[in-house]
């Protein structure tokens, strides 16, 4: 089985979910399907990646018990203030076809529009109600954190920022232990980059594992939550094949050393405008 992450709210995820950032709505059913039936119970969409309807689909058809599974979602840029995210989130229920959601997001902070603190409290209101178990944000920087938790009160579960081996972001998470906010990583791959590593190649080799199954391993040891993304069966399998094997501390040792300023493969939290 895979471990469950305790959160802040009391309530628990699984450390190891499914991403579908990329996966376009006619293709995610399938690979949501793969990943069900490869043992995967953790979704991680998002109303910005245009596909929550073919992974509601996904889940509908697969036949498992709503109460096993673990649903993501995460609140559009524009659909941020009070009023439009309590109404923007019921859009992401209908189109899942779900009542309630695991997990919410703010998915960018976007400080321009000076949104996200209203975007927030509407989010603890919606949790209040019981329309969403835990609630929390993505690419959130320490001042953005900073500014939620003074406004309501109340910390966010979780905050999903890039981190892998090339960007581990040990400053930042150190921050996040202090509020209990568990971190999600997503490019947990580092967008594939870091499966071409040396290093990490040599450590798989060791164990008899894949790049990928090591880098994934490594974020579980490090009590991350980890949402790989693949559309082949075969890496949705390999993906979740990680709980027969361990890095030991040399190998994490080596892992540490990896971390790189330049490591980033994604947006910039600050400036972000993005769509999503
Ligand atoms: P694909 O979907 O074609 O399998 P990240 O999770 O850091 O965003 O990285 C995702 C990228 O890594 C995707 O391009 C995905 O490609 C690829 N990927 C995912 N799992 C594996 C794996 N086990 N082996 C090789 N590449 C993988």
């Amino acid at each position: 089985a895979i471990p469950a992450i305790e959160l802040n709210d009391g309530k628990t995820i699984p450390q190891l979910g499914f991403g579908v950032w990329q996966i376009p709505n006619d293709e995610v059913g399938r690979a949501v399907a793969e990943a069900i039936g490869a043992g995967y119970r953790s979704i991680d969409t998002a109303q910005g990646y245009g596909n929550e309807k073919g992974v509601g689909a996904a889940i509908r058809d697969s036949g498992i018990a709503r109460s096993d599974l673990y649903i993501t979602s995460k609140l559009r840029t524009r659909d941020q203030g009070y009023d439009a995210t309590l109404k923007s989130f019921m859009g992401s229920l209908d189109r899942l076809g779900l009542d309630y959601l695991d997990l919410f997001l703010i998915h960018w902070p976007v400080p321009a529009q000076d949104k996200y603190s209203d975007t927030w409290r509407a989010f603890v209101q919606l949790q209040r109600d019981g329309r969403i178990r835990s609630i929390g944000v993505s690419n959130f920087l320490p001042e953005h954190l900073d500014r939620i938790i003074g406004d309501s009160g109340v910390a966010p579960a979780v905050n999903q920022i890039e981190v892998h081996p090339e960007f581990q972001q040990r400053d930042v998470r150190a921050l996040h232990r202090q509020h209990n906010i568990a971190i999600e990583s997503y490019s947990p791959l580092g967008s594939g980059a870091a499966l071409d590593n040396e290093t990490i190649g040599a450590i798989a080799s060791k164990h008899g594992k894949s790049p990928a199954q090591a880098i994934i391993r490594w974020h579980l040891q490090e009590g991350l939550i980890v949402i790989p993304k693949s559309t082949h069966a075969d890496r949705i399998r390999a993906n979740i094949d990680v709980f027969d094997f361990e890095l030991d501390a040399d190998d994490m040792a080596s892992i540490a050393k990896l971390d790189r300023r330049d490591g980033k493969v994604g947006s910039d939290p600050a400036t972000n405008n993005a769509i999503w």
